[in-house]
């Protein structure tokens, strides 16, 4: 049996997430949350945020990017086609199911963008 302090300790990775104009303080670590929308979904209980479970086609957990300390991983094709879909591309427009949580997300500031749903 592995007790707790054996476990190798992970840095929390700290999430503001702002939704209908509140701000939302969030920690996760690294394997918690397979990507940035299912934390948001199970945190906040958005409606109708995330509807294809993370496929990257509805794109109904499109998010603004406030702000980044760090670089995020590059979007995917198909991330890209969606977005294209629902708004003019730009860098700090990605679908938060395409995002994972990983030390790249560390005191990321994001906006659930509801205009484009
Ligand atoms: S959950 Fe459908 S595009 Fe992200």
């Amino acid at each position: 049996m592995i007790s707790p302090s054996t476990l190798p300790q992970q840095d929390p990775i700290h999430i503001t997430v702002v939704y209908e104009g509140d701000a939302y303080e969030l920690d996760t670590y690294e394997g918690e949350y397979r990507n940035l929308m299912m934390l948001i979904f199970d945190s906040l209980y958005t409606e109708e945020f995330g509807e294809c479970k993370g496929m990257g086609r509805c794109g109904s957990c499109l998010v603004e990017i406030l702000s980044s300390g760090q670089t995020l991983d590059p979007m995917e094709r198909n991330e890209e086609s969606t977005i294209k879909k629902m708004t003019a591309p730009r860098k700090d427009i990605r679908l938060a199911c395409q995002l994972l949580i990983n030390s790249s997300l560390k005191d990321i500031k994001i906006k659930i963008l509801r205009e484009y749903q």
